[in-house]
């Protein structure tokens, strides 16, 4: 979908030219564009301020069938972030005019002060993720996401970053996966269901898959997965997607593994703690973690990684009925650890710790990290846009959170106090998956997953927040936003 372009602009057809202009700053080099953008200074309702739009029919000075203008408002306030905005608004308006191509017309790195590299960049994510649209259950289809978008550019940074916009897609790609999954309804994505379509896409990459249902999960004591799907009439599972360069090679140096855990509820009721009305309706997003690192995985396919990457992603419905796990509940997990259950809607670090044990046993990472939806409180922390990070890894968390800050899918390293860990003994089990009070339950619920894991190098990633959004954004639509693919695959070029 995206290409850049470079040449002579007013002799390029299209259907929307798209040219950003700035409040305050030429930002372009080309004299065709700023000839262009002279146009627009007798309109007095378009200044360039952030938001400000205009579009024009009719030039004899190129071949554009009309001209989009968007303001990004001040130059030293222009970021990769107002970019992707910026190219996700002008699709979404060309989207709107039934429009099926597009020219945007990328500033000149120089004069915004950044790099092109990250300047490209944003735009390709902002125009490939703001073309996604979610209507998979609407009749009438009356959106055509666009079916091209070049990004003009000068020659040399065309040339030298001409493979970039293929590897932003790809990237998107995941994103969009994992959104489409998120927002998908939890009466179509039971747990055997969600398996098999986290399969299917996987079997059309270079990975390895493996599903331990039932049956298997019980034979090699998963109690506390199994506890958690106890009242569901859809059975739990457990995922493996294996990325293993390694695997025709023997000889291989400086082997890697990195395990992803994804939290996989498929819906999550609260169980017997049932949820009330209010908590209820959104919690088809409960299983965003294991959709982030599904894709994150069918992307990393797609892009041949250098190193092995593992998804263990396990997959449950939290339901309450006559079979199911009730408060008070001791159950024994993988790991060998009674838990006491305090609350049944503490479920996602149930069936995450019996992910990671195994994951820790099978495949012995050099690091791990877990994605999941897993607290209120870590919203009422952060509010909905960030995620909370959790490790003593401190090398760790920077680069999980430079990565936020790289991606926009913004993170916030939290602390997890030792003596907390007082806070979840139990009188009769070793540990208990409810903490005493109510304050500080994103800080618990981590401390919680960290009695699991012992020396491997953990962090623990709790995007309950970002990974659904009730209202549409500049570049995503209402419902999943896929955040986590991005962050990861930036995360992992690190390590
Ligand atoms: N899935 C929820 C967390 C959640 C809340 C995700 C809001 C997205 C939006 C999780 O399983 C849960 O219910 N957590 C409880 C924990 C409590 C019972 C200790 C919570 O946050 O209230
Ligand atoms: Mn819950
Ligand atoms: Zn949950």
């Amino acid at each position: 979908m995206l290409k850049l372009l470079s040449g002579e602009i007013h002799k390029k057809k299209t259907e929307c030219l798209v040219i950003p202009v700035c409040e305050d700053k030429k930002i372009h080099d080309d004299p065709a564009i700023l000839k262009l953008i002279e146009q627009t200074e007798s309109v007095k309702e378009f200044k360039g301020k952030k938001g400000d739009t205009i579009l024009l029919y009719h030039f004899s000075q190129c071949k554009a069938d009309r001209i989009l203008f968007l303001g990004l408002g001040k130059h030293e306030k222009i970021d990769p972030e107002v970019l992707r905005v910026f190219a996700g608004t002008s699709v979404k308006q060309c989207i709107q005019k039934q429009i099926s191509e597009s020219i945007i017309c990328a500033p000149s790195p120089e004069k915004l002060n950044i790099d092109a590299e990250p300047m490209i960049e944003a735009i390709c994510e902002g125009a490939c993720l703001g073309d996604h649209i979610f209507d998979k259950y609407k009749k009438k289809k009356t959106e055509k996401p666009l079916k091209k978008v070049f990004i003009f550019t000068d020659t040399k940074t065309s040339k030298s970053l001409r493979r970039l916009p293929a590897r932003i897609e790809t990237i998107c790609r995941g994103t969009v996966l994992a959104r489409e999954w998120v927002s998908m309804p939890s009466n179509e994505k039971r747990p055997d269901r969600f398996v098999r379509s986290m399969v299917k896409a996987a079997e059309k990459e270079d990975l390895a898959f493996s599903i331990l249902d039932e049956k298997a999960l019980k034979k090699n004591g998963m109690g506390a997965i199994m506890a958690v799907g106890k009242g569901s009439r859809s059975r739990p599972r457990l995922l493996i997607l294996d990325y293993n360069p390694y695997k025709n090679k023997k000889t291989a140096k400086n082997k890697k593994t990195v395990v992803l855990v994804g939290k996989g509820v498929t819906f999550d009721s609260g169980g017997i703690n049932l949820k009330p009305s209010g908590s209820l309706e959104e919690m088809k997003m409960d299983m965003s973690g294991a959709a982030s690192v599904a894709a994150t995985l069918i992307t990393i396919a797609r892009l041949k990684n250098k190193f092995r990457v593992v998804g263990v992603i396990p997959v449950v419905e939290n339901m309450p009925s006559g079979d199911a796990t009730r408060p008070g509940d001791i159950i024994k997990s993988y790991s060998g650890k009674t838990i006491e259950i305090g609350n049944t809607d503490a479920e996602g670090r149930l069936i995450l710790i019996d992910a990671m044990s195994y994951a820790m046993k099978m495949f012995n990472p050099d690091v791990m990290i877990d994605l999941a939806t897993l607290t209120g409180a870590c919203v009422v922390a952060l509010g909905e846009s960030i995620a909370g990070v959790f490790t003593k890894d401190k090398k760790l968390a920077d680069a999980i959170v430079e990565s936020g800050e790289k991606t926009f899918e913004r993170c916030w390293a939290m602390p997890m106090p030792e003596d907390y860990k007082t806070l979840l003994k139990s009188e009769f089990a070793d540990i208990n998956n409810m903490s005493s009070t109510r304050w500080g339950g994103a800080i618990t619920a981590a401390l919680f997953l960290s009695e699991f894991v012992k020396d491997t190098r953990w962090a623990h990633i709790d995007i309950a927040g970002p990974a659904y959004s009730k209202k549409a954004g500049d570049y995503c639509g209402a419902g999943g936003t896929g955040f986590g693919v991005r962050l990861l695959m930036d995360v992992l070029n690190k390590l």
